[in-house]
């Protein structure tokens, strides 16, 4: 177990990416390193890419426990940069990149990022802190449709008028500025709606603050500039290989996936998405929801 984050799908990651030594490779989402010290372990070389301040931190610190640390290379950033992070790291043509979307465990488990519905702290979100705009700040700023477009869409959440009509009537007396203010208000909401049980609730505010993060962070929009971006940084036969935890962002890369094939550019080596195994899930629960799509260049 890795106290930063355990890596998801980590066997059929190590098998599709297939690792030579000396080979180049790219983890665009490092989090805590977990998929990127096995590629090292097995003699690939790595750059490892992240957005968040504290996971390149995090791996700098961790370094004199990986094997043939010398051969990763790190970078602040963010993947819609890949390109020219790439480039200006000498990585102009690799075996493969990985793609690991989403939080990791702690960035979820760290209250002052406010990332968790349980977990009292600001309402921030931001993967990158230096970012203009907090979770916070689009509660405060955004009309009740924008609201309401953002949880229905971004959250797939059926009460998303109610609750965007009862944030725009609370922050009209009070701003809603942490984790709990925002938990509460969603229970208050189901609460005047009849009787939601607890297992609902929580559901719900998870989906509530999923969106909010997605939207903080411009997820969606990101991974639609990379994705084609990466491509001509694969060698022939390489390949690119994303895990992904929602449906918006399985719907992108499945679709990258079959624009790339139409126009003869390689092949969908994952017919369908893989996902983990029983044994996976019930060790870590995160794993659930991963789906895993590999595509290989010709
Ligand atoms: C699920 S974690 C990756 C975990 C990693 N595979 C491991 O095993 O430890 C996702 C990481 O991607 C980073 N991230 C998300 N979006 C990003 C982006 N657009 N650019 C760079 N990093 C990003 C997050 O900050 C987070 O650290």
């Amino acid at each position: 177990m890795n106290r930063f984050h355990t890596p998801v799908l980590l066997k059929e990651v190590l098998g599709f990416l297939r690792v030579k030594r000396g080979a180049r490779y790219i983890d665009a989402t490092l989090g805590g390193g977990g998929h990127s010290k096995k590629i090292l372990e097995l003699g690939g070389i790595v750059l490892g890419i992240d957005q968040d301040e504290d996971a390149i931190k995090y791996v700098k610190n961790q370094k004199s426990k990986i094997k043939n640390r010398d051969n990763l290379i790190l970078a602040l950033g963010n993947f819609k940069n890949i390109n020219e992070i790439a480039h200006l790291k000498g990585f102009d043509r690799v075996s493969a990149v990985l793609f690991d979307l989403g939080v990791s465990s702690y960035q979820l488990e760290n209250p002052q990022r406010g990332f968790s519905y349980q977990k009292e702290g600001p309402l921030d979100m931001r993967m990158d802190r230096r970012l203009g705009v907090k979770a916070a700040d689009l509660l405060s700023i955004l009309t009740k449709r924008e609201l309401y477009e953002l949880f229905s869409k971004l959250g797939e959440e059926h009460n998303a008028w109610v609750i965007s009509e009862n944030i725009v009537r609370a922050r009209g007396i009070k701003p809603i500025k942490t984790t709990e203010d925002l938990v509460l208000l969603i229970g208050e909401t189901l609460g005047e709606k009849g009787r939601v049980s607890a297992l609902l609730r929580r559901l719900i505010a998870k989906r509530v603050f999923q969106a909010l993060r997605i939207a903080v962070n411009d997820e969606l929009n990101n991974l639609k500039e990379a994705l084609p971006e990466v491509y001509s940084l694969l060698d022939k036969k390489g390949r690119l290989i994303v895990i992904s935890y929602h449906s918006l962002e399985d719907r992108i890369v499945k679709n990258t996936f079959k624009n790339f094939k139409l126009k003869g550019m390689g092949i969908i080596v994952t017919k369908k998405p893989v996902v983990a195994d029983m044994e996976e899930i019930k060790e870590n629960k995160r794993s659930k929801s991963a789906k895993l799509r590999v595509f290989e260049k010709v």
